[in-house]
C-alpha cells in the first residue's frame, strides 16, 4: 500500500484495489441484537450473519478474492486423480517456497492432525513460540503436550517490541536439554502468532532456532497460516530485510524449516490448506494417511475451484502492496483507539485489533470470562461480532479446573480487502462508547460446555442482568 501524503496532514490506510463485487448487510436494532445473543447462548460463534453488521469473527474464508482468483477457479480441473489443477498449485508452491512436496488438506487443521499422526508419540513435547487452539487440541490428542518458548515481550499487551512472536531460543534449548530431544516430536514456529494479537516473528530469530534444530537434530515446523501478515512485518521492522523482496525473505524462511502447512482460509484468500517439504521421509509418511482422511493426493479434500484460487493467491501474497492492506487498517484502528484510552494490544499486529479485555472489564475476574463477556457486549451496542480470546478459549485441565489464559483478548479481525475506513470509524465510535461504559458489563458463566473446543459451541449466561442495562443505557445515548 502506498504511503500517499494527504494535504491535511491526516494519515489514513488508502486501498489498492477497488470492490467489483459487494454485498449487502444489515445494522438489525438493539432489541433483535439482545434476542439474537439470548439465541446464541451468549457465544458469538452461536450468532447468524443476518444478526451480524460488521463480521469481525475471523479473517479466515472470509478475505475478499480478487478478480485474478475468480477468473482461475472457472480453468478448475475437476478430476479425482491427477487434475491439472492440483499441477499447478504444486508448482507454485515450489516456486515460492522452493519445497519439492506439496500435500493439499482441507482447511489447516488437517495439516495438524496428519503431523501430529506423524510426528507426535505419547509423553513427546511440542515446544513452540505460541500455541493455537487447534494445533493444541491435535498434538494433546496424540498424548503429546505442547510447551510454550516465547519470549517475555510476548505477553506484556503494551509494548512497542516488534518481533513479539520470537522464540525465546534460551529457553528452547533448556527445554530439549530437560526433556532429551528425542522426546521433543518437533519445534513450532507460527508465523503472525495469533493468540497474543498477530504478532510477527524475525527472520533472525527463525535462523536461530533452526540452528538450534540442526544442532539437536530436531524437524522445525512453520505454521504459515499467517505467513503474509508476518512477511509484511519483517519487511517493514526488520532493518536488515529491508532491501529484500516479499519474495525473497518467503525464501528465506522456507529454507530455514523443514515443513511449512498453512490454512488456506488467511494464506492465499481461499479455503482449503497444504504442507510443503523437501524432507522425503515425512513426505512417504503423511502421504500414506492423506487418502484415509482428506482424499486423493491431488485434491486432499479440497474443491479444485478452491485451489485454482490458491495458486493465484499464494502469487498475490507476494505483492507488498495486497499484505500490507490488513496490517495497516489494524494499525490505524489501533492507534486511533489508543488516543482515545481504550487499551488495545500494541504494537499493532496482523489479523486484527486486539481489545485487551483484562484492562477493559477489569472488575470482572478471569473465571467470569471478561473477553467472552466483552465480546458479548461489544455486540449488543454494535452489531459487531468479535471473536473471544481468552479463558473461555482454553480447555480445563484433567481434573476439571478452569485453565485461565494468559491474555484476555476481544480479536476483531479486519478480513482481508473486506471492510471500507468508514466501517473501521464506526467500530472505533462503538467501541470508544462501550469503553465509558464498561462498568455495565457483567461476567459469564458456561450453562453448556462441551469437553473439546468448547468455545466453538459452549453456550453461556450472564450472572446478572446487565446485558438489559447496557442495551437500555445505549439506547438512550445514541438509539440503535
Ligand atoms: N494455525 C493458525 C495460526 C490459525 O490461525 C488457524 C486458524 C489454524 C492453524 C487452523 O486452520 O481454520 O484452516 O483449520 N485460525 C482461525 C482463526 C480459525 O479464526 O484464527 P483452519
Amino acid at each position: 500500500m502506498n504511503r500517499v501524503k494527504l494535504f491535511s496532514g491526516e494519515q489514513i490506510p488508502l486501498e489498492m484495489h477497488k470492490p467489483k463485487i459487494v454485498q449487502k448487510i444489515r445494522l438489525v436494532p438493539p432489541e433483535r441484537r439482545m434476542q439474537a445473543m439470548e439465541e446464541a447462548g451468549y457465544n458469538n460463534f452461536l450468532l447468524k450473519n443476518e444478526d451480524v453488521f460488521l463480521d469481525m469473527l475471523t479473517d479466515s474464508g472470509v478475505n475478499a478474492m480478487s478478480d485474478a482468483q475468480q477468473a482461475a477457479m472457472m480453468m478448475a480441473d475437476d478430476s479425482y486423480a491427477g487434475s491439472q489443477t492440483f499441477t499447478r498449485l504444486e508448482r507454485k508452491c515450489q516456486e515460492i517456497f522452493g519445497t519439492r512436496h506439496f500435500l493439499p488438506a482441507h482447511q489447516g487443521r488437517a495439516c495438524e492432525h496428519l503431523l501430529a499422526k506423524v510426528l507426535v508419540r505419547p509423553g513427546m513435547i511440542v515446544p513452540t513460540n505460541y500455541h493455537f487452539t487447534t494445533t493444541k487440541a491435535h498434538i494433546v490428542l496424540s498424548g503429546g503436550e505442547v510447551v510454550e518458548a516465547y519470549v517475555p515481550e510476548a505477553l506484556e499487551t503494551t509494548s512497542t517490541y516488534p518481533f513479539k512472536g520470537n522464540m525465546d531460543v534460551e529457553k528452547l534449548e533448556a527445554l530439549i536439554e530437560e526433556h532429551g530431544a528425542e522426546q521433543v516430536a518437533f519445534v513450532r514456529m507460527e508465523a503472525g502468532t495469533n493468540l497474543i494479537g498477530g504478532q510477527p516473528f524475525s527472520l533472525a530469530n527463525l535462523a536461530q532456532v533452526r540452528d538450534l534444530c540442526t544442532r539437536y537434530g530436531l524437524i522445525l515446523v512453520l505454521d504459515a497460516s499467517l505467513l503474509a501478515d508476518n512477511l509484511h512485518f519483517i519487511k517493514e521492522r526488520e532493518e536488515e530485510c529491508r532491501g529484500l523482496t516479499i519474495r525473497e525473505i518467503t525464501r528465506s524462511i522456507a529454507d530455514l524449516v523443514d515443513v511449512i502447512y498453512f490454512s488456506a482460509r488467511k494464506l492465499g484468500c481461499a479455503r482449503g490448506g497444504g504442507i510443503c517439504t523437501n524432507r522425503e521421509d515425512l513426505f512417504v509418511k503423511l502421504r500414506e494417511l492423506l487418502p484415509l482422511y482428506e482424499g486423493f493426493l491431488t485434491y486432499g479434500g479440497m474443491s479444485v475451484r478452491e485451489m485454482e484460487a490458491i495458486a493465484v493467491g499464494l502469487e498475490e501474497t507476494m505483492d507488498e502492496d495486497m499484505i500490507s492492506q490488513g496490517p495497516q487498517f489494524i494499525a490505524y484502528m489501533v492507534e486511533e483507539l489508543q488516543k482515545r484510552g481504550v487499551p488495545v494490544v500494541t504494537p499493532p499486529g496482523g489479523l486484527g485489533c486486539h481489545l485487551n479485555a483484562a484492562e477493559f472489564v477489569d472488575h470482572l475476574p478471569q473465571e467470569q470470562y471478561p473477553a467472552g463477556a466483552l465480546a458479548a457486549a461489544l455486540y449488543l451496542v454494535s452489531g459487531i461480532r468479535g471473536m473471544e480470546r481468552g479463558t473461555m478459549s482454553e480447555a480445563r485441565d484433567a481434573e476439571g479446573n478452569e485453565v485461565l489464559a494468559d491474555l484476555e483478548l476481544l480479536r476483531l479481525a479486519v478480513p482481508r480487502r473486506v471492510y471500507t475506513l468508514s466501517h473501521v470509524k464506526y467500530a472505533i465510535d462503538r467501541i470508544t462508547w462501550l469503553y465509558q461504559h464498561r462498568r455495565l458489563i457483567g461476567g459469564l458463566h458456561f450453562v453448556d460446555e462441551p469437553q473439546t473446543l468448547r468455545f466453538f459451541l459452549g453456550r453461556l449466561a450472564p450472572l446478572s442482568p446487565w446485558p438489559e442495562q447496557l442495551v437500555g443505557k445505549f439506547e438512550e445515548d445514541l438509539g440503535c
